[in-house]
């Protein structure tokens, strides 16, 4: 082996053989950035000149091959070479290129892999182009060189979806060559000595097999009907399906079409979700802290709610004793977890011994003192401050002083749960979204007393059990659905002021919202929101502002879809507008002397963005949310807001 050869900060290179091993160092992900690029240009300028050199190899040092162009370096001014130079130099040399994939080869790193003549990979390697996910598409030949190495509907599937494959997948596709069972670096070195002297097979000169255009069609239609407005998945497919181009036409118009989305407000917005999901975890006055040892959870009331935190608790590997009132009842939620493992198992998401595992880690009991065992126990009962104090004060008594008790209420004050325990400062909320074990969001609750190694656990927890835990401070309804009640107030504010349900909801969803407002209503139920009204009418504020028409509409026995009824009528189960509501809004404006106006879809989008973020800029300033990106991760992840508008507060700065 020879000396290390430094060809810039983070690309170092030895000769093994008479192949130059180069290895990119570019902590934390190896992305491309201009050291990068400017270090494997030099590489290959002297791999190309040294008459020693027989081939190259290009590995990633740590668990990444290459995560991707560096992200942080758009909007500056670019600087030479671009990472399409150094493709175009891999694919050009005249000895052979092998890239090695140690780990991740995601966008651009996946591009200039496909560059090399050969790829060899680890098990544990992922590929992918996934820059549809950040509002743009593949810049540096990936949407031209995939479709010639694995056809047009393989490639068409992966760019446009953005999802990852694992290297056996890879493999099967043909994106990876070789998967050795030997060190990887030797076994590139012997690739590469292998492939001297033959003629190099350059993807850029394959030919894609020519796709049937009514399937390319079916896979777009799919795609595109998921896009929701997105403009990238759109640029993805048409440059994908265009891959039968001379490759210099086709990497052309996709740099340029690289190039404007990069500049994009939706490519912006996209950026400011992936970083803010970065920054989440970063929690002030936790640094140092550790968090406290995790194996076995207590899960009380084992309804929908408390079968779904099983559910991730039992795939993140803990085990799992479930409390409910009385044996018949645990039992049950025995059968309703079971039943939503053996889904898991039909679906393929779990196999057989994944499925037996899980199971054997489950334990369910009616008695509060077989909940001894446990680390963390949350509770997933009725949402009633009574019946939690009650729960609080019974598992005080038996479960360890240092364990945690976390309360997964929506709207209670978990202030007034921890004061009724002994130990407060071991209280923390976890509010969970339904379903809890399909829905990413994850609010942790920071209570007065929480203490910090108490929320550092929360949120490792939350992370192994694949949530995106947000921290919030103690207010009504946390962060969501403080922001939420801001916004159906605005939207029922619209209403009395002139627009009608239907129009709301299309212009929410023109704005890319999956469902509309009024139409999430009528499928949740408005029975509970209702009483939850009741209960307040009494403690309500006469001066604010209050819209009766969802009352008027609950006393009309119009409770929602199950009802058949609620803000639209189900005729055949079809949603339709219904004039028996909006005679009902009518005479609710009549009676406060309201003269309707009309409204654009784009001032019900933006009146409902204004009051979000209004709300927003409220929690901040009361400290409850730390960073205008974590308000916007939680609209997001738990409440339908379109990624690719960045969240209210991004939309609205
Ligand atoms: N550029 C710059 N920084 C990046 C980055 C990138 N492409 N990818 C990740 N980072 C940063 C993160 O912001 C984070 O920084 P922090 O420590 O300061 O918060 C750090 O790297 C670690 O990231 P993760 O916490 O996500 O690390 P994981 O180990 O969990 O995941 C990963 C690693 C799978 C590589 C994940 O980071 C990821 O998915 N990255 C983005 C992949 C991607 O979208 N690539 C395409 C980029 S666009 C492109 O390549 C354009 C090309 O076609 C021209």
């Amino acid at each position: 082996m020879s000396d290390v050869t430094t060809f810039s900060a983070t690309i170092s290179a030895t000769t093994r053989n008479g192949i130059l091993v180069v290895t990119i160092d570019n902590a934390p992900v190896n992305a491309t950035s201009a050291d990068v690029r400017s270090g494997l240009d030099k590489a290959l300028v002297h791999a190309e000149a040294a008459i020693g050199i027989k081939g190259v190899v290009i590995t990633g040092a740590g668990k990444t091959f290459i995560g991707g162009a560096d992200i942080t370096e758009f909007g500056k001014p670019a600087i030479e070479p671009t990472l399409p130079d150094v493709i175009e130099k891999i694919e050009a040399l005249s000895k052979p290129v092998i890239a090695a994939l140690n780990g991740a080869a995601l966008g651009g790193g996946l591009e200039l892999a496909l560059a090399c003549q050969y790829r060899i990979a680890s098990p544990s390697a992922q590929v992918g182009l996934p820059e549809v996910k950040l509002g743009i598409v593949p810049g540096a030949g990936g949407t031209q060189r995939l479709p010639r190495l694995i056809g047009v509907p393989a490639a068409l599937d992966l760019i446009a979806s953005g999802r990852i494959a694992k290297a056996a997948e890879a493999l099967s596709l043909g994106i990876l060559d070789e998967l050795p069972e030997t060190d990887l670096v030797d076994a590139a070195i012997e690739a590469a000595r292998r492939l001297t002297g033959a003629s190099p097979r350059k993807t850029g000169e394959l030919t894609a097999a020519p796709a049937d255009p009514t399937e390319i069609d079916k896979a777009s239609g799919k795609i595109l009907a998921k896009a929701r407005g997105q403009k990238a998945p759109a640029e993805a497919v048409r440059l994908v399906a265009s891959s039968h181009r001379p490759l210099a036409e086709g990497l052309a118009d996709e740099r340029a079409t690289f190039l404007t989305l990069r500049d994009s407000r939706e490519a912006a917005a996209l950026r400011h979700i992936f970083f803010a999901e970065r920054e989440a975890s970063k929690v002030a006055g936790l640094e140092g802290i550790d968090a406290r040892p995790v194996v076995t959870i207590g899960i009380c009331g084992l309804g929908l709610m408390g079968s779904g935190i099983a559910i991730a608790a039992l795939a993140a590997g803990y085990t799992v004793i479930g409390l409910d009132q009385t044996q018949e009842a645990a039992e049950k939620g025995h059968e309703r977890i079971v039943g939503l493992l053996e889904r898991n198992l039909a679906s393929g998401r779990l196999d057989r011994s994944g499925f037996d595992a899980q199971k054997s880690r489950l334990f369910v009991t009616a008695t509060d003192a077989n909940l001894a065992p446990c680390d963390l126990v949350i509770e997933a009962v009725f949402d009633d401050l009574d019946v939690k104090i009650d729960l609080f004060r019974r598992l005080d008594k038996v479960v360890r002083p240092d364990a945690i008790l976390a309360t997964n209420t929506s709207y209670l004050n978990p202030d007034e749960i921890a004061a009724a325990t002994a130990h407060p400062e071991r209280v923390l909320g976890l509010h969970f979204f339904s379903p809890a074990h399909v829905m990413r969001l994850l609010e942790v609750v920071r209570c007065e007393k929480t203490a910090p190694d108490v929320l550092a656990t929360g949120l490792t927890v939350a992370k192994k059990l694949k949530k995106l835990p947000v921290v919030t401070g103690v207010t009504e309804g946390f962060i969501g659905n403080r922001i939420f009640s801001a916004y159906r107030r605005e939207a029922e504010f619209l209403l009395e002021d002139g627009a009608l349900p239907h129009e709301i909801d299309v212009a929410l969803e023109n704005y890319g919202f999956p469902m509309g407002l009024f139409a999430v209503y009528d499928m949740a139920g408005l029975e509970i929101a209702w009483a939850r009204r009741k209960r307040q009418a009494a403690t309500r504020d006469p001066s604010q502002r209050y819209v009766e028409i969802a009352d008027r509409l609950c006393e009309a026995g119009r409770l929602g879809q199950k009802s058949g009824r609620g803000w639209y009528a189900y005729p055949d189960g079809k949603r339709t507008v219904d004039p028996e509501v909006t005679a009902i809004i009518e005479t609710e404006r009549a009676k406060k002397h309201i003269t309707p106006r009309s409204f654009s879809k784009d001032e019900i989008s933006q009146r409902m963005l204004q009051a979000m973020a209004t709300e927003g800029e409220a929690l901040l300033a009361e400290g409850i949310a730390a960073r205008p990106g974590d308000i916007d991760l939680v609209m997001v992840n738990g409440y339908g807001f379109p990624a690719h508008k960045g969240g209210p507060m991004f939309a609205k700065s």
